[in-house]
């Protein structure tokens, strides 16, 4: 039986700086609000004139993850890309990231699962690895928020909160025994599924009727999150989870030596870390400079914690999402 570690990790965010005070102008907010709300000073919002997208920006981080894992995009056999913002209703974008990295004709996976997008990813290849299926896997989350978010004082509680960016990590066999992915634990409660969603337009809403609508003031446009009742499952999903994670392994709080919580909210992660009882070492927290990047928020969180030097050979890792769904998910990681 093989293990699948971790051997590179690679991201890409746009250059482009929004603070909450470039928001202030174009709606009824503060930077006050946004901080003692979410903890989020500034995100990186896609210039259009850059020409970024989901797919062109995961090749960048793909890139960067291929290159410190010490291997060519033609070590790669198998892409999984995870991203509620694909560049395309159709294709996926695994397929776009396929072709631009020049690779071969290898399989390339597209996955739905929102924040917790990444988690299920790592969890799929994972399985490919262990199996002996594929030796290198690429597992992607990107996003591209800003361009499908409303930019106006009715859509601020959530416009406020999304950044844009792409995160990458090389899924490799080993046969070291002592390290790689120890568990993955992935959850769905479909029942509330409508309380943070993007419902129109949809394949029972095509363009014709849109284009009859024709309503600038339609909602269903837009991204919709019902935040106390998101925040509140939120904590709950998150602290279970990862005990899930913990106990599964035999592990303790106190043996973690990262937590990387997807990064929905600092109150939230600030929750979690209180009633775990982690130090602020155990916990890494970028959120304040990209907002929440959803699928692709833990891979910019690790790959940035690696180059920081908060992740090393033989640290417990526990990565932790939740998000639209709803869905949660989790993974313990022997580095
Ligand atoms: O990543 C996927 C999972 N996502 C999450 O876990 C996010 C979970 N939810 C949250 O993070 C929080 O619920 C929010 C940050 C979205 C909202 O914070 P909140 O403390 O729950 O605020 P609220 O929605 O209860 O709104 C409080 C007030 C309202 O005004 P009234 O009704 O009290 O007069 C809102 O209209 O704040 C108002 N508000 C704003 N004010 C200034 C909402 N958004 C804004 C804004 N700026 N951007």
């Amino acid at each position: 039986m093989y293990t699948s570690i971790i051997a590179g990790l690679g991201h890409y965010v746009p250059d482009n700086v929004v603070t909450n005070d470039d928001l202030s102008k174009i709606m009824e907010t503060s930077d006050e609000w946004i901080v003692e709300r979410t903890g989020i000073h500034e995100r990186r919002w896609i210039d259009p004139a850059t020409g970024d997208s989901p797919s062109t920006m995961g090749t960048k981080a793909a890139r960067m993850a291929i290159e410190n894992a010490g291997l060519t995009p033609d070590d790669i056999d198998f892409i999984i890309f995870a991203t509620l913002s694909p560049d395309y209703y159709f294709p996926g974008p695994g397929v776009m990231v396929q072709e631009q990295l020049g690779i071969k004709e290898i399989g390339a996976l597209d996955v739905r699962n929102q924040c917790s997008g990444f988690v299920y990813g790592l969890s799929v290849a994972d399985q490919f690895v262990k199996t002996g299926m594929y030796k290198n896997v690429l597992v992607i989350g990107a996003e591209n928020h800003s361009g499908g978010l409303e930019k106006s004082t009715r859509g601020r509680g959530v416009t406020v909160i999304f950044g844009d960016g792409a995160g990458a990590a090389v899924l490799q066999r080993s046969e070291d025994s002592a390290r790689g992915i120890l568990s993955t634990h992935l959850h769905s409660e479909g029942k509330h599924a409508e309380e943070l969603s993007l419902l129109g337009p949809n394949t029972s809403r095509w363009v014709p009727e849109i284009m009859e609508d024709n309503d600038p003031e339609d909602a269903s446009y837009y991204p919709y999150m019902n935040g106390n009742f998101v925040f509140k499952h939120a904590v709950t999903r998150f602290m279970e989870v990862i005990g899930e994670a913990l106990m599964t392994n035999g592990k303790k709080p106190e043996e973690i030596d990262l937590l990387v919580p997807h990064q929905a909210n600092l109150r939230i992660s600030q929750f979690v870390q209180k009633k775990m009882g982690l130090s602020d070492d155990q916990v890494y927290n970028n959120i304040m400079r990209y907002g929440n990047t959803t699928a692709a928020s833990i891979p910019i969180a690790m790959s940035e914690a690696f180059q920081e030097g908060k992740i090393k050979e033989g640290d417990l890792v526990c990565l932790a999402a939740f998000g639209s769904g709803f869905t949660w998910a989790s993974s313990l990681i022997r580095w």
